[in-house]
């Protein structure tokens, strides 16, 4: 599915010298490596403040606390995500309200979300979190239109979108505040748990400061009550490496992305979609965006089937999400039911994610749809 040794092989030693310097000088936690990827980052995003931090989900804490949002409020999102993007509302103590998916692209609908916002709730809502799903940024013009018009502000889980784009401008910079992970696997990657938090404003961005440094601004003075989510020296110095060739990766992904459609397509595969019948549905790029496809997702009606049939050929594959978060039973005082969210639950039982990564051969592309045709046929 991923074979991180491939884009660990080529930098090896200028990892070893970025990690032997946080060693030589002894600056674990924050200190000079972080905040020189910090500035880094800001530059490529296009944005203003970045505030490094331990992991995306204390990332998508902070920007939520630090924009303002908790006990009282209630957040809009979507069912079909990571866990991250529903429990660090609620960390944040406010209300997580759920609207359906785009079956397109399985990103938030901003039509679902006006619904929702048009219904009586009995709770103020105060933000739209939607969540650049797989590699490709949610339909901003549709949110900052939703936005604008109900005075909310919007917050990106950018987790998965290092360096997509909509209408020109970077995931991270859209909103008012973000939240990136650098979870291992992800398209941006540390060593461990990381994260970062974006904003254009600085008045979030000292607050994200003051929150993940237990609410203080000068040293032992908290003035409020924030949490540890300080990011490690080394992961600032190895994610400072990784800059500098993450457009070259996220640019090879997209040669691969290209690479499946040709394949599939070349093998009558292809089907039009939103909905698979018999063969397979291709993940697409929207005008207007330029995706990074830190995931390639295919539908198909006989996905476990499929998936079994690939894991008996020692193919990888994934399934983001096979439990929509409504359903989740960790959720389930938030009281939606089966059939609450029915493109999100059909995305759930259809939707495979096949290798995608920099370094994936054509060979193992070719051989990923012939075993995909060798199974539908
Ligand atoms: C969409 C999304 N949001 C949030 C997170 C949370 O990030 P982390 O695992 O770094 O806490 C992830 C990654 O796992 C994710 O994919």
């Amino acid at each position: 599915m991923l074979d991180l040794k491939r884009q660990y092989r080529p930098l090896h030693q200028e990892l070893l010298d970025a990690v032997g310097h946080v060693l030589e000088t002894q600056q674990f936690i924050l200190g000079e490596p972080v905040a020189a990827f910090e500035r880094t980052a800001a530059g490529q995003l296009g944005v203003a403040q970045t505030i490094g931090c331990s992991s995306g989900t204390d990332a998508l804490w902070l920007a939520l606390a630090a924009a303002g949002i908790g006990a009282g409020d209630a957040v809009v999102t979507t069912p079909f995500s990571f866990f991250a993007s529903v429990s660090a509302i609620l960390r944040a103590g406010a209300a997580p309200l759920l609207a359906d998916i785009e079956p397109a692209t399985f990103n938030l609908s901003p039509a679902a979300v006006e619904t929702v916002l048009d219904a009586p709730q009995g709770k103020s809502v105060r933000a739209i979190l939607p969540v650049h799903l797989f590699g490709q940024c949610a339909d901003w013009t549709g949110f900052s239109r939703l936005a604008k018009e109900r005075g909310l502000k919007l917050i990106e889980d950018a987790a998965q979108a290092w360096g997509a784009e909509c209408n020109g401008l970077k995931a991270g910079a859209l909103g008012d505040a973000a939240a990136f992970s650098f979870y291992p696997t992800k398209n941006l990657s540390a060593a461990g748990d990381a994260g970062l938090v974006t904003t254009n404003s600085d008045d979030v961005a000292e607050r994200a400061r003051m929150l993940r440094q237990h609410g203080m601004r000068r040293r032992y003075y908290h003035d409020e009550v924030g949490w540890n989510a300080r990011m490690d020296g080394i992961q600032g110095a190895i994610l400072g490496v990784k800059l500098k060739y993450i457009e070259g990766w996220n640019h090879a992904r997209r040669t691969a992305a290209k690479r499946y459609h040709a394949l599939f397509h070349a093998a009558g595969l292809a089907e039009a979609g939103p909905y698979p019948t018999h063969g397979v549905v291709l993940p697409h790029e929207l005008p207007g965006t330029h995706h990074v496809w830190h995931q390639y997702v295919i539908r198909t009606t006989r996905r476990d089937g499929l998936r079994q049939f690939l894991t008996e050929r020692k193919i990888g594959s994934e399934i983001y999400y096979p439990v929509p978060l409504h359903l989740q039973e960790a959720l389930k005082s938030l009281g939606y039911a089966e059939g609450s969210f029915p493109e999100a639950e059909r995305a759930a039982r259809e939707v495979l994610a096949l290798p995608i990564f920099p370094e994936l051969r054509e060979d193992e592309q070719q051989t990923v749809v012939s075993a995909i045709a060798e199974f539908l046929s």
